[in-house]
């Protein structure tokens, strides 16, 4: 027997692309259907609805506020790996700790996924730092993402994935797994327990912590955003930094035809003025 698949109808499609721009500010283009349709159709017969437009039901009610965290969750593009645009890495070990003044220096990674970018910082972070401990440096690790933070939290990574410029680091900060665990490695505990895990909408109202960050990698996720959310959000992020801080964006990202008040240091690199201009 095969089963149908339930057919997206242009208002429930309307319904969704309106329901996730509004909750995370990731734009559906009207292209973007049968890519809504095929991550969401699974969902669908895990959860028994035999349509969309039961679905959007569901989504509208009261019941079903825990459903459109996994909505957003299975929208959204999640791909990361360890040093991705290893050159970030460098510029944040070469230019900007050792020239960090404030202790500790805080440092956010701001769409974190499944915590290779948040573990990758802290390696640089554990590096730079030895052994001055937990006054050196505090990394908060946040993403919309319940399920990716999930994985960050976990920390464990299939071993092709774990690439790490300097290979010698890896037992440093890896164990590796054995029995039904070969072929993955672990982040050891004293460098998980470093790192802050946090829900964080990148719009909601306001953040859980103080502004004051050093650093901020806020990386591949602006790509997913339109030009006025995009406008918002360096704003913001301006704010969240203290000033001197860096604001790392990624590669493809750049705050090209965005107002802003950053000073460019380097490709996808942009620093709060120590005097902020109003
Ligand atoms: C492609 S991944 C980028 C991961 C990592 N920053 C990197 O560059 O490798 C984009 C992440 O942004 C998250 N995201 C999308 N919209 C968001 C929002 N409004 N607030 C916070 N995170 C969001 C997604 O859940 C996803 O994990």
């Amino acid at each position: 027997m095969t089963l149908s698949e339930p057919q997206l109808s242009a208002a429930a499609y309307a319904f969704l692309a309106d329901l996730v721009y509004r909750r995370s500010r990731i734009r559906l283009g009207p292209d973007k259907q049968a890519f809504v349709s095929g991550r969401l159709g699974g969902q669908l017969r895990a959860i028994g609805c035999d349509s969309f437009d039961a679905y959007c039901q569901l989504l509208g009610s009261p019941a079903g506020e825990d459903e459109v965290g996994a909505v957003i969750d299975l929208i959204s593009t999640n791909h990361t790996q360890f040093f991705r645009e290893s050159e970030h890495f460098e510029h944040l070990a070469l230019q900007v700790l050792p020239r960090a003044t404030g202790r500790p220096v805080r440092v956010w990674c701001a769409a974190a996924a499944s915590g290779e970018e948040a573990y990758s910082l802290a390696i640089v972070l554990a590096e730079h730092f030895g052994d001055a401990g937990a006054e050196a440096w505090t990394l908060t690790a946040s993403d919309i993402s319940r399920r990716m933070l999930d994985r960050c939290r976990r920390a464990i990574y299939e071993s092709s994935a774990v690439k790490i410029p300097d290979p010698a680091l890896l037992p440093r900060y890896f164990r590796r797994g054995f029995g039904e665990w070969d072929g993955f490695y672990r982040v050891k505990p004293a460098l998980r327990r470093r790192v802050k895990v946090e829900h964080v909408n990148l719009f909601q109202a306001a953040y859980p912590w103080p502004a004051g960050f050093d650093v901020i990698f806020c990386r591949n996720v602006m790509i997913y955003f339109d030009v006025e959310s995009r406008q918002a959000l360096v704003e913001r992020l301006f704010e969240q930094l203290a000033p001197g801080g860096h604001l790392f964006v990624g590669h493809a990202e750049g705050l090209l035809g965005l107002r802003h008040r950053f000073r460019s240091v380097a490709p996808g690199v942009y620093q709060r003025p120590r005097e902020a201009r109003a």
